[in-house]
């Protein structure tokens, strides 16, 4: 859906070939790979995060505080040389936005539990505090993501070890609340994903699934064939989910491809003169029902991201605010109002610094170049874009120049400020990533 302009995220679940990337996103396209100048800027090398960058990471470790989040930091950040959790990502595990009331994705979260409640009172079981590191087993055997399937590359996901994760998706859930008898459930969670920074992309964001089983008794009384019968009852449970969200909005229904319910499809609604993808869904796999108690049933599910639907919803327009702790924007939010339109409180200019340099042999990935510059700058960068490549004809060698773009949302930065952090960024680039700075 947001194909072109990789608006917002979409889904890495939608493919099912790794060639189609995972730029992590829920529900749409992942991540389509972008050509400037005849080169793909993002490349899916599959490997593990250089030492050099782990060894960084701890160091800066070191000095953090003890009690960010509500997992220790020694269970996220270990010695493992699978490990390739930051601290700028550990920084954001417990930080729980969508347990705050009056902020906007929890918000977003009690109107969709709201309209479950209200279509079938008493039924939906909630969960929105489930523990964001789970196994691989969890995250992809269990709901059949296919062995070389991208999403498990740990270019684009955090791993803790090579067997534990944090979630990328709150399907990793399913199987586990469908083993302890859950019928009908709504997961809500910050998930996980290494990804190219721009004002929709942030390599933490936040998911809700559902779930709903159905008896045999369900399709069979209706005189209808099982599998249909859910893929009735799921376009009409989400139809009505998008109303209720979004007004009498147009709907239209786009086939999909996940790795864990067949037939998938998106949902795009038609909002403010524009096809939108609202959510990933489909009717479960047989064999996850089979093998987790539910053998003879049927379900559909679906996935939605918070902040794409609350960036839309809100008219936000840099996902960086949601994690701002600035009154001007928290205080525009209120629990329960569905109705607030952002209005963008300052916009300070962005400042604009190229960096370029000579590829190592191995390894490059953007998703490594933006989490080195994240670590530096953090929430000061808004974007990274690769804006020239070559490969030399004699040596060929390959050289890239990105453009980092520097913005504050809540005040100005000065030049001291930002040649500072361009200049860790070049000293990281060089010492973490091996590249040579040209
Ligand atoms: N887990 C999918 C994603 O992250 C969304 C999804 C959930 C799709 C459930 C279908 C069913 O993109």
């Amino acid at each position: 859906m947001w194909a072109a302009s990789r608006e917002l995220r979409g889904s890495v679940f939608k493919s099912a070939t790794a060639s189609a990337g995972f730029c992590g996103c829920p529900l749409s396209v992942l991540f389509q790979n972008h050509t400037i100048n005849n080169v793909t800027s993002r490349r899916h090398h599959g490997k593990p995060l250089p030492a050099a960058i782990r060894d960084h990471r701890r160091f800066k470790a070191a000095r953090a505080s003890a009690e960010v989040g509500t997992v220790p930091r020694e269970e996220v950040l270990t010695s493992d040389p699978y490990n390739n959790v930051t601290e700028n990502i550990f920084s954001k595990i417990g930080a729980n936005l969508h347990l705050r009331p009056d902020h906007p994705l929890c918000i977003l979260k009690e109107a969709i539990y709201t309209y479950f409640d209200d279509v079938q009172p008493g039924l939906w079981r909630k969960f929105d505090d489930l523990k964001p590191v789970v196994t691989t087993k969890a995250n992809f055997d269990e709901v059949l993501v296919p062995a070389d399937h991208v999403s498990r590359s740990p270019n684009d996901t955090y791993y803790i070890d090579t067997d534990t994760v944090l979630r990328c998706h709150t399907s990793a859930h399913q199987t586990e609340l469908l083993r302890q008898g859950e019928a009908a459930f709504l997961v809500t969670g910050d998930v996980y994903r290494r990804d190219s920074i721009d004002q929709s992309h942030y390599p933490v964001f936040h998911q809700m699934e559902a779930l709903r089983v159905y008896k045999p008794e369900a399709w069979e009384d209706a005189g209808v064939e099982g599998t249909q019968h859910m893929v009735t009852k799921l376009k009409t449970a989400l139809e009505g989910m998008a109303k209720h969200l979004f007004g009498d909005v147009e709907c239209r229904w786009v086939d999909a491809y996940f790795p864990f319910t067949d037939p998938s499809f998106e949902l795009e609604i038609y909002f403010n003169g524009e096809w939108l993808e609202v959510l990933g869904c489909g009717v479960v796999e047989q064999q996850i029902l089979d093998k987790n108690g539910w053998s003879g049933h049927k379900a559909w599910a679906f996935g939605l991201g918070l902040e794409r639907l609350a960036m839309i919803k809100f008219a936000i327009n840099d996902i960086r605010l949601f994690w701002s702790s600035d009154k001007r924007f928290t205080q525009q939010f209120k629990s329960g109002d569905l109705n607030t339109q952002f209005k963008p409180y300052s916009k300070f200019p962005p400042c604009f610094k190229d960096v370029s340099f000579w590829l190592p042999s191995d390894g490059f990935t953007e998703n490594n170049l933006c989490e080195v510059v994240r670590d530096q700058a953090g929430d000061l960068v808004e974007s990274v874009t690769l804006v020239d490549a070559f490969t030399h004809p004699k040596t060929g060698k390959t050289s890239n120049c990105f453009r980092i773009a520097y913005r504050s949302m809540d005040r100005s930065l000065t030049d001291e400020e930002i040649n500072g952090l361009q200049d860790g960024v070049r000293t990281s680039l060089s010492d973490k990533l091996l590249v040579e700075l040209r």
